[in-house]
């Protein structure tokens, strides 16, 4: 991870420094007196027209002279219209610009100061890197910023701020990193062993194997796993950072580590992509990494279920009936709805277990949502309106955005079965809202809300501050949501 410092602003003898400017581009303190020994090449710059100070924009100055290898401009946009989102903005392009330097020095004056440690965030999630398995370097992709100075006058407090951040930023490198890997590394046992490392961080982690699976009843998870040759698990992890006896909150992930769809087997064409159909897993992990590190003042719980869905003379057919851990029936009419049937389980077991005060479930659950909601927001439905507004706020000022879809009673009938108490497919119209009413079957009457991430856990293109592939999508929210409950 991109190492962040905070120091005393001063203009370094050599190498690269980053300024970050408001569009009304006036150059003040030491952004003025590097101007000066630049004998006015960043004011020709502005007077250029080419860099305007708007949020987000750069200009690059390379070997301006006076000792500098290059020199970035970062736009701040306006003074007024200062958040933390456009500083983390500023730092994650700072980040692009400075890419081939080994180190670099930003300077955050006036303004900018107060968003200091917001613009480290954006610069370390800008950073994110997934280089395990090539043998070779891709030089155009590779970053060689190691070190970022950023400096300001009383860098005290940033210091101060930057571990709370720091832990958000390496629960969602931890969730990036398990969406990343390959399926025939990241099986369920592997992904287990991983979550068991939260141990280290204060968390206690117990593994259920198919054995305690079985004794449970988990007959939904264990007809989704039954295809493959990797043993199933399923993961409690829990945090005690709240007060003793108080109701947790308790996240829930589908984590299928592959997806071939089992008999209802998926085209071929991006098939590969399934190996992401673990994210909702990935998010409740890395969420549990941020909220522990972070030292998050809430009881919290994360439960996953880890399966691989695939075809063999062993896999579940279209028509099967399960049993699952609620005592409800299942008719299975597509093996490929088999994110719903993991996480059934998994929901009936955290209310009757926990008795929690809040249930929220992540899974990349279905095609659906992605024409619904594309690529920018997950589609959040809920049983329970102030935790549904809670999500909603805890989305908007992270960045994790989401939308609220419908429920009701004219989708929950939908998915009534002729053999079973319901069926696990209901058509292709309003496709994730039946797979919604499916999930609520077994929530229970707790306060309850699922975000279906189907469209938001990959990016094919990347953003300031994530970059394409695995985005961590969730982490975020889900740490500002539950540090929203240590509050009230
Ligand atoms: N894992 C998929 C959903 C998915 C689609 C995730 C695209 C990421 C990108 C899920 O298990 C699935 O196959 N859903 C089916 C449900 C259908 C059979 C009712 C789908 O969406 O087609
Ligand atoms: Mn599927
Ligand atoms: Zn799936």
């Amino acid at each position: 991870m991109l190492e962040i410092q905070f120091s005393q602003a001063r203009l370094p003898e050599d190498g690269a420094v980053a300024l970050l400017l408001a569009d009304d581009t006036t150059l003040t303190g030491l952004a003025a007196a590097l101007d000066e020994r630049l004998a006015g090449a960043v004011s020709r710059t502005l007077a250029s027209g080419d860099f305007t100070g708007a949020a987000g924009c750069t200009a690059t100055l390379l070997s301006p002279g006076g000792g500098l290898s290059r020199v970035v401009l970062v736009g701040l946009g306006k003074e007024a219209a200062l958040t933390a989102a456009v500083a983390e903005k500023a730092g994650a392009v700072a980040v692009r610009a400075l890419a081939k330097c080994a180190d670099a020095v930003v300077l955050a004056e006036g303004p900018a100061a107060l968003w200091a440690p917001s613009v480290a965030f954006g610069a370390v999630l800008e950073s994110y890197r997934f280089d395990l398995y090539h043998t070779r370097q891709d030089e155009a992709a590779r970053l060689r910023l190691a070190r970022l100075a950023i400096g300001l006058d009383a860098p005290e407090a940033a210091r101060a701020a930057w571990p709370a951040l720091k832990a958000v930023a390496d629960g969602v490198f931890v969730t990036r990193d398990l969406v990343s890997e390959p399926a025939n590394i990241l099986t369920p046992a592997e992904f287990a062993a991983r979550a068991e490392a939260l141990r280290a961080d204060g968390v206690s982690v117990d593994v259920l194997d198919v054995a305690a699976m079985q004794a449970l009843g988990f007959g939904a998870l264990l007809g989704v796993a039954q295809g493959s040759e990797a043993e199933p698990k399923a993961v409690i992890m829990r945090w005690n950072g709240g007060a003793e006896g108080d109701a947790p909150v308790a996240l829930i992930g589908k984590g299928v580590t592959f997806d071939s769809g089992g008999i209802s087997i998926k085209p071929a064409g991006g098939m590969e992509e399934m190996k992401t159909d673990m994210a909702g897993a990935a998010a409740v992990v890395g969420a549990m990494t941020a909220i522990a590190r972070g030292q998050a003042p809430v009881n919290v719980v994360g439960m996953i279920g880890l399966v691989e869905n695939m075809l063999s003379g062993a896999a579940q057919r279209p028509g099967d009936v399960v049993r699952s851990y609620s005592g409800q029936t299942i008719e299975v009419q597509n093996t490929d709805a088999e994110g719903r049937l993991v996480l059934a389980d998994l929901l009936w077991y955290a209310q009757d277990t926990f008795r929690p005060r809040a249930m929220i479930d992540l899974a990349t659950l279905t095609g659906a949502i992605v024409v619904s909601l594309g690529h920018e927001r997950a589609g959040l439905f809920a049983s329970d309106d102030d935790l549904a507004t809670r999500i909603a706020t805890a989305g908007d000022t992270t960045g994790d955005q989401v939308w609220r879809m419908p429920m009701g009673d004219a989708y929950d009938k939908l998915i009534d079965s002729d053999i079973a108490d319901m069926k696990n497919v209901a058509g292709r119209p309003g496709g994730s809202i039946t797979a919604a009413q499916f999930l609520k079957r077994f929530t229970n009457d707790v306060a309850w809300a699922h975000l279906d991430i189907a469209g938001t856990a990959w990016a094919s293109k990347g953003r300031p501050g994530c970059p394409k592939g695995a985005t961590g999508f969730g982490v975020r929210l889900l740490d500002r949501l539950v540090r929203d409950y240590a509050r009230v």
